[in-house]
């Protein structure tokens, strides 16, 4: 994820633009970047770091007058983040200037076509290699910027929101879209582009949002024409009046960032498989894995260390890759783990998962695992963090920002790419028949329509959440793949609505818990068909027997727990491994809903830290 911020007409530019920066910023805040035209010339600044860092760079650098111009602020996914990574990023000529927001999937090959023909690069970003693209085209054919822009976005594969400025057309920007969000605000002879409508809301309430497959040349005299990018065919403008405040904007017009990204998260697991997982094909392409395969297929087992979410995520990963791959997993709190003189081997593979890339604890058991030859394979979200930099090797979740304090889509992307190298793994050894990876790779990719499915018990959680969220104690059960789903469960009530919640393998409960079971105690069960159902609709009937509350969370069109259960909260089938990514999601939102009834910060619950850098 990243912002854009686009502004053409008759005020100055550079305010504009730099205010709906900052204000985009909860999409990304690794680099930022301006370019502006200043009626004769184009000026470019751009620099690691927040949009702050920018605006002092900026104003010492560059004269910041004209009234046209665009910028970004970024959330690197190709290219670490450094200054000239950042975007705006040129053209070879210096004519054309461009930002974006999105991946460009085939950027390799159209690269290697690009330097035969004499282009270089300075970066080692996608949107580089399109700005060349678009120029190339746009020379080749001797057109206009529009139709360069057009031809060459049909060469493209990925995802992107683009806008594009050429220093001998300063009356327009070409924007257009596939997959990412893209706004036009329309004023009074003045255009605004932003990535949503909080760059500009105080300037028009007059909105039009761009389409997939849409581009639009945008004229300071002529207006907005939109057309198709792939039929050519002319599109009417559908200007939209704005009834959102700023704040709503931001936060997508959720109340909250947590609701936002539990939201997010069909397209957050769709952008964590993208390109990766080629279903038709039946491969699974992820360069840090194929690089570093021999390590991992000699491994006499893979030690996982993380922390909170992270953690639960690597109990899920310790099912699949012991169930899949047939490699022994040892699951490991980084801060229990560094200081516990842990045997560790070259023989052993470690995977450090975090969001953050930053938390202190994993980051040392990364440190001492290689200290005595371990290969360290991180799995995080944030590009160029400290974790991703200091691990041999490892995979991105490509989640996009994670504001709310309590991970959400961090958790389910985390599970998504160690799904992937699981799958990767089993085929490489063998160890999954072909129809049986092939199911998986499919299911898979039916996971995120699936998830906006499960996302339509909202109401119903709601409902729930009014019930119960008055009691103290809470308890949450699962089986299998699902008992690190009960442990998170618990932890999202924990943490933001301060209710006491424990997890417990559903089978355990005997050995103690049960105990605490009377008429008013809620008991969170998982109990999806393919999951040791049978045995966990046997301790349904035991809390059922101690008067205990239950909430089952069960597969579509389930009969036996429903009639055992005071409420069941449906999800759709899906193979065993996969159901984690299903059963969190009505989770999540019971925690949402019960700290937003009892009045608590639900983004920035009391003593807590997006990311932990201390120990
Ligand atoms: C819980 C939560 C924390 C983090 C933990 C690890 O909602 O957010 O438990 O999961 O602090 O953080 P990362 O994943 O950044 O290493």
């Amino acid at each position: 994820m990243c912002g854009i911020v686009g502004y053409i007409g008759h005020r100055e530019a550079y305010p504009i633009i730099l205010k709906g920066l900052k204000r985009l910023e909860y999409r990304g805040y690794d680099s930022a970047g301006i370019a502006l035209f200043d009626g004769t010339d184009l000026k470019l600044s751009k620099t690691k770091g927040k949009v702050a860092n920018l605006e002092t760079k900026l104003e010492s650098e560059i004269t910041t007058h004209g009234s046209v111009g665009i910028g970004h602020t970024r959330w690197a996914t190709h290219g670490v983040p450094n200054d000239v990574n950042s975007h705006p990023h040129y053209s070879n000529s210096g004519d054309l200037v461009i930002i974006h927001n999105g991946i460009i999937e085939n950027y390799e090959s159209l690269k290697k076509e690009l330097i035969k023909r004499g282009y270089v690069f300075k970066s080692d970003t996608d949107t580089e290699v399109l700005v060349n693209l678009i120029e190339d085209v746009k020379k080749n054919e001797q057109i206009k910027l529009g139709k360069a822009v057009q031809i060459a976005l049909n060469q493209v594969v990925g995802a992107y929101a683009i806008a594009v400025f050429d220093r001998n057309k300063p009356n327009e920007i070409v924007v257009a879209r596939l997959g990412s969000p893209l706004a036009i605000g329309i004023g009074d002879d003045e255009f605004f582009i932003a990535s949503d409508a909080s760059p500009f809301i105080e300037y028009t309430k007059n909105a039009i949002y761009l389409e997939d497959e849409e581009m639009a040349i945008v004229r300071r005299d002529k207006g907005v024409k939109i057309r198709k990018i792939h039929d050519d065919s002319l599109v009417d403008p559908y200007v939209q009046e704005l009834q959102l405040n700023l704040e709503q904007i931001e936060k997508g017009g959720y109340d909250h960032f947590m609701l936002k990204e539990i939201y997010e998260q069909p397209s957050a697991i769709l952008d964590t498989f993208r390109g990766r997982l080629l279903t038709n094909e039946a491969i699974i392409k992820m360069a840090g894995v194929e690089d570093n395969m021999k390590k991992f297929l000699n491994a006499d087992r893979i030690i996982i260390v993380a922390c909170g979410t992270s953690w639960h995520a690597g109990l899920v990963a310790e099912y699949i890759f012991e169930d899949l791959a047939r490699i022994p997993v040892e699951v490991e709190y980084a801060s229990e783990f560094r200081y516990r003189n842990p045997i560790i081997t070259e023989k052993d593979v470690v995977i450090a998962i975090s969001q953050s890339g930053e938390t202190a604890d994993t980051l040392a058991a990364i440190k001492l695992a290689k200290s005595k030859g371990a290969f360290v394979f991180g799995v995080c979200n944030v590009v160029g963090s400290s974790i991703a930099r200091e691990a041999h090797a490892g995979a991105y979740t490509h989640a996009g920002p994670e504001i709310g304090v309590a991970s959400t889509k961090a958790f389910t992307t985390q599970i998504t790419v160690l799904t992937l190298i699981a799958l990767r793994l089993s085929r490489a050894k063998g160890t999954i028949s072909s129809s049986d990876y092939r199911h998986h790779l499919i299911e898979l990719e039916l996971i995120p329509d699936k998830v906006k499915k499960a996302l339509e018990s909202d109401d119903y959680v709601k409902t729930i959440a009014e019930i119960y969220k008055d009691v103290h104690n809470f308890l949450y059960l699962g089986r299998g793949y699902n008992f690190p789903v009960a442990l998170e469960g618990a932890l999202k009530l924990k943490e933001i609505s301060y209710i006491h919640a424990e997890g417990y393998p559903a089978a355990e409960m005997k050995h103690g818990p049960i105990a605490l079971i009377d008429e008013n105690m809620p008991i969170v069960v998982i109990a999806t068909k393919k999951g040791h159902y049978e045995k966990v609709v046997s301790n349904i009937q035991e809390i059922k027997s101690r008067k205990g509350k239950i909430i089952g969370i069960v597969t579509e069109g389930d009969t036996q727990v429903k009639e055992l259960a005071d409420h069941v909260i449906e999800v759709p089938e899906t193979i065993e491994s996969l159901s984690p990514l299903l059963t969190t999601i009505p989770l999540q939102l019971l925690s949402y809903h019960i700290a937003l009834m009892l009045g608590k910060n639900v983004d920035q619950p009391r003593n807590l830290a997006k990311a932990v850098t201390v120990e």
